[in-house]
Formats: structure tokens, sequence, C-alpha cells
């Protein structure tokens, strides 16, 4: 995978790659204090365009509050700017987009308030997370030996950066042994999540995916039940059995990296026929019309780099997130 561009935008400027760099006593980098988004960018007939970049945007300073940084330098609408400002200096016509507002001076006594967060924005090209295959034959997962958090050790709607070493645990045993991608339970054993994705099945004609209060509240799993909807399919959001993942007709995951993608086999149980199923192809399809400007949704969802005016960054703006 090759992480490279020409810029990476830090505290108001772009910075060539290169010199974007940290000092090793950052605190973010010790205690795993940062909060971040994973957004993409799509090619498409009007240029580049980013996918539900307000819900984004708004997510990441949802987190900075969650995690307690108490005043940023951004508000949504210079965070916004500063990604379409990104990905037009970079160049790509289509690209993964990663803020991180980190922990980057003081904070040593394990305090996020006392601390001064700082905010990078870095992009490159990601074209498939979960493998070259996955969107169109799906992919094998298994169910972790890891637990999802409990909502009142981790908090499950913030994208924190230390609660990716649940995460890394998980998809580090998955793929040791043999699987594409973990399948977390929650601490109550009910179906969480991956490690990246939200989880839906389907069961004579019915989408069910686990309700929000234990995952992250996906903005790809919301956009998938607007569009299920859409195509007149009911979606029901309820606690969901181990077992009820191994006998439904189709599985499948959603996430801004992974996109949609259907799980054709779990702990060595074939799901359905074994391929995506014609619901899930279905979903997978309108969604990609949606993020390429082919769906009715796509005006609301769509936000295009080159038709946007750039303002100058204010950066001496304060937002509180407090
Ligand atoms: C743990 C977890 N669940 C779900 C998702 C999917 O969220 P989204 O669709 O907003 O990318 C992600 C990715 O951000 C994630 O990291």
């Amino acid at each position: 995978m090759n992480i490279q561009s020409k810029y990476i935008w830090l505290n108001g400027e772009l910075v060539e790659f290169e010199k974007a760099t940290l000092h090793f006593l950052t605190p973010a980098l010790h205690y795993g204090i940062g909060v971040f988004e994973g957004i993409r960018c799509y090619d498409t007939e009007n240029g580049p365009a980013v996918f539900r970049l307000k819900e984004h945007v708004q997510r990441l300073i949802n987190s900075s509050k969650v995690i307690g940084f108490q005043e940023l330098p951004y508000g949504v609408p210079e965070l916004s700017e500063a990604i379409r400002q990104t990905v037009a200096a970079n160049e790509f016509p289509e690209c993964y987009i990663r803020p991180l507002i980190y922990l980057a001076d003081g904070g040593w006594n394990l305090t996020a308030h006392t601390g001064k967060p700082s905010i990078g924005i870095a992009v490159w090209e990601w074209k498939n997370y979960l493998g070259e295959e996955a969107l169109a034959k799906g992919i094998r997962a298994n169910i972790a030996s890891y637990t999802r958090h409990h909502v009142n050790v981790m908090m499950t709607k913030a994208k924190i950066t230390g609660n990716y070493a649940n995460s890394v645990l998980a998809k580090t045993e998955s793929v040791r042994l043999g699987f594409d991608e973990a399948i977390l339970l929650d601490p109550q054993g009910y179906i969480a999540e991956c490690t990246g994705e939200n989880i839906f099945l389907v069961r004579n004609g019915k989408v069910f995916t686990p309700p929000s209060a234990p995952i992250l509240e996906g903005i790809t799993r919301d956009a998938i039940i607007t569009l299920s909807r859409d195509l007149g399919l009911e979606v029901v959001e309820t606690p969901i059995s181990r077992d009820q993942l191994y006998i439904a007709d189709e599985v499948f995951v959603s996430g801004t990296a992974a996109e949609c993608i259907a799980l054709c086999e779990i702990d060595h149980r074939v799901i359905g026929v074994g391929k995506m199923g014609p619901v899930t192809q279905s979903i997978q399809q309108a969604f990609q019309a949606a993020v390429r400007g082919f769906h009715p949704l796509s005006a609301a969802w769509l936000d295009y780099v080159n038709q946007v005016v750039s303002q100058p960054i204010q950066i001496s703006q304060t937002t509180s997130v407090a």
C-alpha cells in the first residue's frame, strides 16, 4: 500500500509530504489520544466529489467532544474547506481522506483538556481495502476471540485512535488464522461490528443490523439503510446472535474504506450460496451509483471539490467542543 501524496495539511497550511513529521514526545503517540475520520473522495463526471463530507466532519467534531478536547481552532466549515483544499492540492481524481486531531502538546497527566490538540489532513490513493476481488466475490470472516468495547470502557461513538488497538488485535488474529476480516461480539455476546465496518444480514428478504448503542454509527451504514429502504427493503435494527449470521441468506459489511462487501463464509460456515447474494448486490449497486453521482441521493451526499470557491482558512477562529 502506497500512502503517498504531495502535501499534508497541518494546522492551517499545506506542508510538503516529507516535511509533515511529528516529534517523538507527541503525547497522542504515547496514550492514543487522538480522533480521526476516514472519508472517500470519488471520481465523478463533475470531478472529484467527497462522499458525505459534512457528516464526517461533524462526527470528527463529535469525537473531539467525547474525548474531552475543549477547544478546536476550526469548526465544520473550516475543516470541510481544508479537506477540499487538500484533495485539490494533491490532484487525485479519487482518494481516501484521513483527518486526525491529536494531542500534540501537554496532557502528560492523562487529561485531554490540559493539552493542545493539533489537526492534520492526509490523502492517498486507496482502492481496495479488503482486496481486489472483495467487491465482486466477497470475503471470509471469523468471530474474534476479542470482545468489542463495553460502552463504558471505551466510547463507541467516537473514532478515538486508542480504540483501534481492539480492532488491530482482532484483525491480526483473523488474518493469521487465514480469514480476511474479524467480526466482534459486544460484551453481552451479540454481534457488534467488524474491525472497520458495520455488519448487516439478509433473511427472507428483510435486512437486519445491530442497534447503534455499542457500535460506531457508520456513515456508510446510514447510507445503506437509506438506500435499502429506497429499494423497498425493510430494515430492522435488532440484537443479532452469532448463529443468526450462520443461517442468514446473505451477510454483508459496510464502511468507508471497505464500501459494501459480502461475507461469504463465517467461522467455516458457508453463508447462503457462498457468494454475493441478490439483495447485497442490489444494495452494492445502489451504493456505487450514489458515490459516483448516478443516484437521486448523490446530489445530497456528494460535495464536489472543484465547484467550491475556496475561502481563506481562519486560523485564529476557535470552536468550542466542550
Ligand atoms: C469500528 C468501525 N465500525 C464501523 C465503521 C464504518 O463507519 P463509516 O461507514 O462511517 O466509515 C468504521 C469505519 O470508520 C469503523 O472503524
